[in-house]
């Protein structure tokens, strides 16, 4: 007994190694994991809070319809009824909110409508795309379609 003792040295101080290095990652993780985390999954509760006091960025387009009538009716009328306002002129909650004093930019034609309908083998092959530089031999698109009703 008295042997192992003697010759234990060894094994005890990269116990202690071990021991104190164990301490202190408790100890730091205690202290970097933010209060509540994990309470309802990997997260940090707060963190929804913070998310809340977000500006909305989208208005959604039932706001943009109530004002502009004339282009809710066109695109009604065309192949672009279900493609949302916002997609195409990008979130305009500042715009809806404060009319007078935020006008939206237009959108640049012609990185917009190749966006959606460049061909793309990945694409499903009933939605409509062509190689647009074929297609409009380098003329911007709405000189022949109309983006809110693109038949017109
Ligand atoms: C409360 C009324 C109101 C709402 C809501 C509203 N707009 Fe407008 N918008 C206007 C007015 C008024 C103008 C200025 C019209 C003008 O100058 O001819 C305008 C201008 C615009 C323009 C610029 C027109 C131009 O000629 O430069 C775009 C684009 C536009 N709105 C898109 C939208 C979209 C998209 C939405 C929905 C997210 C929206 N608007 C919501 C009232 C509104
Ligand atoms: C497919 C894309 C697309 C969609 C969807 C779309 N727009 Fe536009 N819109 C455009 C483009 C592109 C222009 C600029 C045309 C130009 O420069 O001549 C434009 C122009 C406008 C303008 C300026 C006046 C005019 O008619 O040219 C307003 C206002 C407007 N859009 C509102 C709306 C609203 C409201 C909706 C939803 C009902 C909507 N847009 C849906 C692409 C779109
Ligand atoms: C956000 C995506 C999106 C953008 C941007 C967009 N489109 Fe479209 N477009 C669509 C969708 C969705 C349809 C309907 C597809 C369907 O009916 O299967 C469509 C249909 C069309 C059609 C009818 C094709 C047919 O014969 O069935 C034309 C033409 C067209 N778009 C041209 C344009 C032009 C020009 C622009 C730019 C001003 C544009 N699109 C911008 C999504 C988009
Ligand atoms: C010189 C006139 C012209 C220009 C410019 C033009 N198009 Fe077209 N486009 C047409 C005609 C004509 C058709 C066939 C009739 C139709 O579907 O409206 C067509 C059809 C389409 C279709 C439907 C294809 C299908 O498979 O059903 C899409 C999508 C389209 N164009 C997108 C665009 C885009 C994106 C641009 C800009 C890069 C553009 N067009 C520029 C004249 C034009």
């Amino acid at each position: 007994m008295n042997r192992f003792l003697r010759d234990s040295g060894h094994l005890a101080r990269p116990a202690l190694v071990l021991v104190a290095g164990l301490a202190v990652f408790l100890v730091v993780r205690g202290a970097v994991i933010p209060k509540n985390f994990g309470k309802y999954g990997h997260y940090r509760p707060a963190a929804l809070d913070l998310i809340r006091q977000h500006p909305a960025a989208f208005a959604g387009q039932d706001q943009c319809l109530a004002c502009h009538d004339e282009q809710a009716k066109t695109r009604a009328s065309g192949k672009h009824a279900h493609v949302a306002c916002e997609a195409c002129h990008g979130p305009q909650a500042p715009h809806a909110a404060d009319f007078v004093n935020v006008k939206p930019a237009l959108p640049d034609v012609a990185a917009l409508c190749a966006r959606c309908h460049e061909n793309d083998a990945a694409k499903p092959k009933n939605f409509p795309q062509v190689v647009t530089a074929e297609h409009s031999g380098g003329v911007v698109c709405n000189t022949c379609h109309q983006p809110h009703n693109p038949h017109l």
